[in-house]
């Protein structure tokens, strides 16, 4: 993992280590992600559900479908329409795990949070993770958990973060590895990741990330219908 960066009080983004995460635990929950039937090239598997947290733990709350206005997501077919999906496995709301990595989250989180969303998010083979190129997800802070990255090559699927309140400038270049948490004030910075480049003769490939928006994805869904 590179560097730690500690926080400070005019930094947007935050690389840390969760090494309370029990990362298999994290990977089983991909095991039966099914592929997102909204996203024309295939390469792509999908869940997301909104949670409360209250008194120390977390309860889904009702399913709700994500649109993402196509200024925030460009890509035809997929901004700008209502997607529906499935929700993360139900055994992961009891998950102490996923609880402590959440709250690792929300400590860089300068207010109280009570509803997120979370997005299971897997690419495949050689595809982009982010297809839209660079773009910023429509929330105000977001975080990018690593799951797994299963035969593709250690150059490949690099996030870049760009300071999008003043010029645009380079904020970040990283290479984020399993167990890796970025944080992000969604609101002030652009990102992207790189495509995947699978490793020599696999056949199997792909990379696997959690997704943590506040607000949760419904506050979103009314921010841009007003
Ligand atoms: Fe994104």
């Amino acid at each position: 993992m590179e560097p730690l960066k500690q926080k400070t009080p005019d930094s947007e983004k935050y690389t840390l280590a969760c090494p309370d995460v029990d990362l298999e635990q994290i990977k089983r929950s991909f095991e039966n992600i099914p592929r997102d039937p909204h996203f024309e090239a295939g390469y792509r598997c999908r869940t997301q559900s909104r949670y409360r947290l209250q008194d120390g733990a977390m309860r889904l709350l009702d399913r709700f479908p994500l649109f993402q206005p196509s200024a925030i997501n460009p890509l035809e077919n997929y901004g700008g329409i209502v997607r529906d999906y499935d929700d993360l496995p139900a055994w992961l709301a009891e998950s102490p795990h996923f609880l402590r990595l959440v709250k690792t989250w929300l400590s860089f989180v300068p207010y109280d949070v009570q509803d997120f969303s979370a997005h299971q998010i897997r690419t495949e083979g050689g595809g982009k993770p982010v297809p839209e190129g660079r773009h910023r997800d429509g929330y105000d802070h977001v975080a990018l958990f690593v799951v797994n990255r299963h035969n593709i090559s250690r150059q490949s699927a690099r996030t870049t973060v760009w300071d999008s309140l003043t010029d645009a400038r380079l904020l970040d270049n990283v290479l984020l590895e399993e167990g890796d948490l970025l944080c992000l004030k969604d609101t002030d910075v652009l990102h992207f990741t790189s495509a995947l480049e699978p490793s020599a003769d696999a056949n199997d490939s792909y990379r696997d990330v959690i997704i943590l928006t506040t607000p949760d994805h419904s506050k979103i869904y009314d921010r841009y219908h007003r």
